[in-house]
């Protein structure tokens, strides 16, 4: 399977605090301007498609399962190949870094199309370098969600509890298809995660010399 140097997946259940970490870095790679570029990310994407899927995850208009998993992968499609897109981007030297990617739809389709059918929508996709994953007890992670305004089909605890598992039982195949797999303790305090995804990222032989 093919690995795209110089990308790195944020993966973790709602609410591990992955966009917060993606800002911090964002900030930090702002203020030393030594560092590659970064390009930070995320799916589902902004696009038009990732706007939709937005929109059927709060049952409007509601989609059939197997409906939403095409979606995330024609929206993914778009974002790894199109002009700009992640491809074009890590070949040019920028790190880029997106919060979710194919094992988000693996773990999340996975438990609401089966795990064949979400395999065969994602079998074709490059992987990351790199991917991290916020590992959060999902009670907490819940506790986090409950002071949003608007919630998805996906943020209640039974959902993101089997969420959970999932996610433990598939990194190890990450790591066995190729992929630096780290997992990094969410539920310390901000500074710390940061601390603590930064001495992960600079294992990466972008960041070296950082
Ligand atoms: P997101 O807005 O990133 O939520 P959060 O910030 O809470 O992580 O993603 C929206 C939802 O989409 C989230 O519940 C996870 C889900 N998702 C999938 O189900 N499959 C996918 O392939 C991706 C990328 C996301």
């Amino acid at each position: 399977m093919t690995v795209i140097p110089n990308f790195v997946v944020f993966e973790g259940g709602d609410g591990s605090g992955k966009s917060t970490q993606l800002r911090l870095l964002a900030q930090r790679f702002e203020s030393q301007p030594d560092l590659p570029r970064l390009f930070p990310t995320f799916e589902p994407t902004d696009s038009s498609i990732g706007r939709l899927i937005r929109s059927a995850l709060r049952q409007d208009p509601p989609l059939l399962p197997e409906t939403v998993a095409r979606l995330f992968a024609a929206d993914r499609n778009e974002h790894l190949y199109r002009q700009g897109g992640i491809l074009s981007r890590c070949g040019k030297g920028e790190l880029v870094v997106c919060e979710r990617y194919t094992l988000s739809s693996l773990i999340y389709q996975g438990i609401t199309c089966g795990k064949d059918f979400s395999w065969k929508l994602n079998a074709g996709f490059p992987l990351p370098e790199a991917l991290i994953f916020f590992a959060l007890d999902p009670r907490l992670a819940c506790r986090r969600i409950a002071a949003r305004h608007t919630k998805d089909i996906y943020e209640n605890l039974p959902f993101q509890a089997q969420v959970q598992e999932r996610y433990h039982e598939a990194l190890p195949r990450c790591a066995e298809a190729g992929v630096r797999v780290a997992v990094v303790d969410a539920s310390a305090p901000e500074g710390e995660v940061a601390g603590a995804l930064w001495r992960e990222l600079k294992k990466l032989p972008i960041l070296k010399k950082a």
